[in-house]
């Protein structure tokens, strides 16, 4: 469904005009949609706050066009970092470095680090090369809600709160980008699952990744709250075969549900030969099993379920190589309860 509104486009001159005005613009990336401004211009940042409803103890990811604009903005770079940026940008790769004065405490809720990256959509490059200034992004959707893959999913939510839409069509890779932080000397960490798996940043780097693991209440580990990326329909998460066994509502005695009479989408991987039997319908990520094509089509499946009047969505985990750690990390969160 393309929205009427005007505000979806691929005008790159719209986007540029509105970004230099302080204004708020969608723009895509290879991962997921971002809402872009200004990262040099607190008003306008503080504009992405407001529309998303975002707490200001989450900082933002600052969107250069290639590795060498990092200078400008942070310092004290290790060679590792500047390694990593060579070989992966651009691309689903984000980096925690010590910041620079330029970029404002308000980007990056007062952390003495910034996270930086540089996305390989073709349209968000030229844009990037195009302005003066580099642009803060988050995910375009409301606080929590699932991020957006195609430009008509901000348009939904979003559409009010931005002057414009850059149309780059539905994202390539479907997860948010690879988050490894170098704030500590000695110990570079993984921040948060992504578009990258791990095992390739580890040959990259011949190093081993520490995870750190999520916080709903450390500040130094913002952003990686137990409950995100949640669709409004509750979600349960089940293990891998899980279509030959019980109802998963029989299961968990937490749930008003009642089992018999609950209307429930079932999500797995591969299409099954029949589907389980306490599923009203069932649905698969992809024909083949490729965990890309089902990072792709992760966060719009869930969307278009959750707008589908199911009672429960219930999503099998993929196996955990690849991209499959993201994939079941997105979906752990999601359909977490705060
Ligand atoms: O793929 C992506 O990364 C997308 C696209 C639009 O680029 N952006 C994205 O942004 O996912 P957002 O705001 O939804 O997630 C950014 C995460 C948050 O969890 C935030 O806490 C973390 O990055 N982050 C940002 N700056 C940080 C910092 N200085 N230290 C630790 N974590 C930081
Ligand atoms: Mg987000």
């Amino acid at each position: 469904m393309k929205t009427d509104s005007g505000i979806i486009g691929q005008s790159l001159d719209r986007a540029k005009e509105a970004l230099e005005s302080g204004k708020l613009v969608a723009i895509p990336t290879e991962t997921v949609y971002g809402l872009a401004a200004n990262a040099l211009n607190p008003n306008a940042v503080a504009r992405i706050f407001e529309a998303k409803r975002r707490p200001s103890f989450d900082p933002l990811i600052v969107h250069i066009p290639d590795a060498s604009h990092l200078d400008r903005y942070t310092q004290d770079i290790p060679e590792k970092a500047r390694a990593l940026a060579d070989a992966l940008w651009p691309g689903p790769l984000t980096m925690v470095l010590p910041k620079k004065p330029i970029i404002p405490d308000l980007v990056t809720s007062g952390l003495p680090t910034v996270a930086v990256r540089s996305p390989r959509h073709p349209l968000s490059q030229k844009l990037l090369r195009q302005l003066d200034f580099p642009l803060s992004a988050p995910s375009a959707n409301p606080f929590g809600y699932l991020s957006p893959t195609q430009p008509e999913h901000v348009a939904d939510q979003l559409g009010s709160e931005v002057a414009y839409i850059l149309d780059g069509g539905p994202c390539e890779v479907g997860l948010e980008s690879t988050i490894v932080s170098f704030e500590n000397p000695g110990k570079i960490e993984m921040l948060r699952a992504g578009g990258y798996p791990r095992e390739e940043i580890e040959d990259l780097l011949n190093t081993h990744l520490a995870v750190r693991t999520h916080s709903t209440s450390n500040p130094s580990a913002p952003g990686m709250l137990a409950q995100h990326y949640s669709p409004h329909t509750p979600l349960m998460v089940v293990p891998i075969g899980s279509d030959t066994g019980q109802n998963p509502l029989s299961l968990d005695s937490g749930r008003s549900l009642h089992p018999e009479q609950a209307k429930i989408a079932y999500i797995s991987l591969m299409p099954l030969k029949e589907k389980p039997a306490w599923a009203t319908d069932h649905f698969a990520w992809t024909e083949s099993g490729n965990l890309r094509q089902a990072a792709t089509r992760l966060f719009a499946l869930l969307r278009t379920l959750d707008r589908s009047n199911y009672d429960l969505i219930v999503a099998e985990q993929v196996p955990n190589q690849g991209l499959g750690p993201a994939i079941n990390d997105r979906l752990a969160r999601a359909a977490a309860r705060s």
